[in-house]
């Protein structure tokens, strides 16, 4: 941490003197948020000329491979680096084993190989869960009591990385907080010479409320229906231990680590970038982008402000960068205030 020497009394500090005009608040802002620091995520699904809107997400819809092309070119017009995929699987495909998700011809992997052949520049990332895939919605196998199995789990999960390896992927990013996935799917890649695929893990990822209208856009909140994640994702009061998670997640090999959700869990990302020093990300999931609308729509929030606010937070609080709905409409304005 910083050390500061004691300001001097009042009035000699004066707080306000550097605050007084805009270009001497300029100087001595502290930090920057830039389009480098923006990850889209993205729901994709099966179809043609498809941009389905998410009721719980006003602003973002379903978009079938082809429309998702024209997304991934105002990414790189606007300089977002990286492109996250989150595929809605059709119901028939779905399995108490999740395998659909390491069917090398199935949504994500065309979906990854298209984008990367129409932008080789784009950076693209993609979850590794099976919640997507699961006809329970859990993101494992589960055991007739419904507990979520965690070897037979994470042996699945390699599969699908090394898919999404296979398809071009750039970062793949493990969602489903098994013990151990991160160790089991760097030895793949490298055993699959995919030697320069990054795993992002979702390091500290908590069981959270705020994840209801993402399950709601890819459809697996039916699936799960009253389940719940709490034998695998993090309990919202604990801190140490997603310093533990992290830790393990980096000696297994990952290059950079995530919070999730965003807002609610600052300390953490705080906490994690002090600690570690790692490239380091927030996720400011579906349920706060959800409050952010519906307050703004009622009128109650500036919408703009409210957004940008929140997003340097996320750079004041240690994050590296940001996955955030908010992607494109945040790269738009600082473009326009630019
Ligand atoms: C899948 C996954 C989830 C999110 C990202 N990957 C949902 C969950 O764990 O239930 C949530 C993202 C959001 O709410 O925006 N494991």
């Amino acid at each position: 941490m910083t050390s500061f020497i004691l300001p001097p009394d009042f009035p000699a500090a004066r707080p306000r003197r550097n605050r007084r005009d805009e270009f001497s608040r300029r100087l001595v802002r502290e930090n920057v948020l830039t389009t480098n620091d923006l990850i889209y995520p993205v729901f994709v699904r099966e179809g043609e000329g498809v941009r389905e809107p998410v009721p719980s997400m006003p602003g973002i819809v379903r978009y079938s491979p082809d429309t998702l092309l024209a997304v991934a070119q105002e990414c790189v017009e606007l300089g977002i680096p990286v492109l996250a995929l989150f595929p809605v699987i059709d119901p028939q495909l779905k399995t108490p084993d999740g395998i659909e998700a390491a069917n090398p011809d199935g949504l994500v992997p065309r979906a990854v190989a298209s984008l990367k052949r129409h932008f080789p520049e784009l950076g693209v990332l993609t979850d590794v869960a099976l919640d997507p895939y699961t006809s329970h919605g859990q993101d494992g196998v589960i055991d007739e009591n419904g507990y979520v199995l965690n070897e037979p789990t994470v042996e699945i999960l390699t599969r699908q990385a090394l898919v999404q390896a296979q398809a071009g992927v750039d970062i793949v990013a493990p969602s489903d907080m098994m013990d151990g996935r991160i160790g089991a799917i760097r030895q793949a890649l490298e055993a699959g010479q995919h030697i320069y695929t990054r795993i992002m893990a979702y390091s500290a990822k908590y069981a959270s409320a705020f994840y209801g209208p993402f399950r709601d856009a890819v459809g697996s909140a039916g699936n799960l229906g009253k389940s719940n994640k709490f034998t695998y994702q993090m309990d919202p009061a604990n801190r140490n231990e997603a310093l533990r998670e992290v830790a393990m997640d980096i000696r297994e090999g990952a290059d950079m680590v995530m919070v999730k959700p965003g807002l609610p869990y600052l300390d953490i990302l705080r906490d994690v970038k002090t600690a570690f020093g790692m490239p380091t990300y927030a996720y400011q999931v579906s349920g706060e982008y959800a409050m952010i609308k519906a307050a703004a729509a009622n009128g109650w929030l500036e919408h703009d402000k409210v957004m940008m606010e929140s997003l340097i937070a996320f750079k004041r609080a240690g994050g590296d960068g940001i996955l955030t709905y908010f992607a494109i409409e945040a790269a738009k304005l600082m473009r326009a205030s630019a």
